[in-house]
């Protein structure tokens, strides 16, 4: 079996449909998105459409809710909260709907998790040693059977693993395939199909083969310039535009 896991796809049609079509090549059985369809980038409603058509499952990130929750723009930068607005004219009135039943997070298969932030907020942050150990007791108490999750939000590829011991380290970034440990955990980004925050334009995401517990790693390019030109031409700032071409 396997299964493409993507996040953060923010609106950014022209990553997501070259992420499709290498996951099309793949033969996946099923796509996982772990939030943010919309936000910053300019095809907001194209792009919840084809998740729509393509996703098994999706769950909630920040910028999803924020589209229906004023009060979660509150975090938000200025450019952020732009586009969030921008991106509110812009949805249909079924896909405003299925942004708003989304799940903040889900369990997969009975034997992972997938969610944006972490278990408690599509707005916590995995980037640093205490939050991925805190993940990793959340997970030891409420779902003991589980050892990895996927998550999202921070626009950039990930491994966290916890020992038997309890020792949790990030694993090497540029390791493209890994072969998971049954007896560690693991918490696992696959990185921004719309939006990469690594120094890197491509979209990213990850095929993952349960039965072989092996995760690959992949890197996309796609029409960047394009989708710059959507952003320019809608009146979305500049700025949007330009970050895309540094990945940041
Ligand atoms: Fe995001």
């Amino acid at each position: 079996m396997k299964i493409a896991i993507i996040s953060d796809i923010h609106s950014n049609l022209e990553a997501l449909h070259a992420v499709l079509r290498k996951i099309e090549k793949e033969k996946v059985e099923a796509v996982v998105n772990l939030g943010d369809i919309v936000g910053y980038n300019a095809s907001p409603d194209e792009c919840i459409t084809e998740i729509r058509r393509c996703a098994t499952i999706s769950v909630s990130g920040n910028h999803d809710a924020a589209v229906y929750d004023l009060a979660s723009r509150e975090s938000f930068n200025v450019f952020a909260n732009m586009a969030i607005r921008w991106t509110q004219s812009k949805l249909s009135e079924q896909n405003a709907e299925y942004l708003k039943n989304l799940p903040f997070f889900t369990i997969l298969w009975d034997r992972f998790i997938a969610c944006h932030g972490t278990l408690k907020s599509n707005d916590s942050y995995i980037v640093k040693p205490f939050q991925a150990r805190r993940m990793f007791n959340a997970m030891r108490r409420d779902y003991k059977s589980i050892r990895i999750c996927f998550f999202g939000h921070t626009h950039r590829q990930a491994v966290w693993v916890r020992d038997v011991r309890g020792k949790v380290q990030q694993l090497n970034p540029h390791e493209t395939t890994l072969i998971l440990d049954p007896e560690k955990m693991y918490l696992i980004n696959p990185g921004s199909v719309g939006q990469p925050r690594q120094n890197d334009w491509r979209a990213s995401f990850i095929i993952f083969e349960p039965d072989e517990t092996k995760i690959t790693f992949h890197l996309v390019p796609y029409d960047l310039y394009k989708a710059q030109q959507k952003i320019l031409k809608s009146g979305l700032p500049s700025f949007l535009a330009e970050r895309l071409a540094e990945g940041v």
